[in-house]
């Protein structure tokens, strides 16, 4: 899988992207992750990428020269599945949308700054809007990240324990059942009795019924989907 992330500040996602689980992915080659400096495409002398909003009114507008010099540059190489625009009035990022974006092959993120970007790229170039939840960021970067990590994750051959992605929280709209680890005994707190028996039934079952009260308790509207 390839991720293009278009940005105006490309440093913000070395650290995401260079450790741990991202890293590793990258480094068996799961995934190619491409992060393109905005300003390299602005045909501006002072290589400016966002101007005033026609109509008034405070911040500035990321314009539709560069991001489109970008995109097309990238396209002309190879074709993305989505093209994707972080903004908060996107739609809500969610694990169903994270494994059918793990499905892809190609796609671009384009992190949006200041009042956000001219509409038509909206309207013309982008192909998915997304939120990651409902407060501002100063800007689509770390927002990016979250995507990416959610996806990457999802990879087959990323996680050593193919398995555990599917145990995760959401998978199945259930919260994760909780978990224990040594000493089955700490000061007194001790580890629920099942856990200890070897019985693979009978704790399977347990983390079954963990999974729907925690998921009755703490997000019920998950069971209703
Ligand atoms: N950019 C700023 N805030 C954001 C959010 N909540 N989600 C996605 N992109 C953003």
């Amino acid at each position: 899988m390839n991720i293009h992330v278009i940005t105006v500040l490309p440093e913000l996602l070395d650290s995401p992207f260079n450790h741990s689980i991202l890293k590793r992915a990258q480094q068996k080659g799961l995934v190619n992750v491409h992060l393109h400096n905005l300003r390299d495409y602005s045909n501006d002398k002072h290589k400016s990428v966002d101007d005033y909003a026609f109509g008034g009114g405070a911040g500035m507008v990321m314009m539709m020269e560069p991001i489109v010099n970008c995109l097309e540059a990238l396209q002309s190489e190879k074709k993305f599945d989505e093209v994707i625009y972080m903004t908060p009035d996107g739609e809500n990022f969610s694990q169903s949308l994270a494994n059918r974006f793990s499905l892809l092959g190609d796609i671009a993120i384009l992190c949006g700054h200041y009042k956000g970007v001219d509409e038509r790229i909206r309207q013309h170039y982008v192909t998915k809007e997304i939120s990651i939840g409902d407060y501002v960021l100063s800007g689509g970067e770390l927002a990016a990240a979250v995507v990416s990590d959610a996806i990457i994750r999802l990879i087959p051959g990323v996680l050593n324990d193919e398995t555990s992605a599917l145990t995760d929280s959401f998978q199945d709209n259930l919260l994760a059942p909780p978990v224990f680890t040594r000493p089955a005994d700490f000061k007194g707190m001790k580890v629920p009795d099942v856990l200890l028996s070897g019985n693979a039934a009978y704790i399977e079952k347990w983390r079954f019924e963990q999974a729907v009260e925690r998921t009755k308790i703490r997000r019920p509207g998950l069971l209703d989907q």
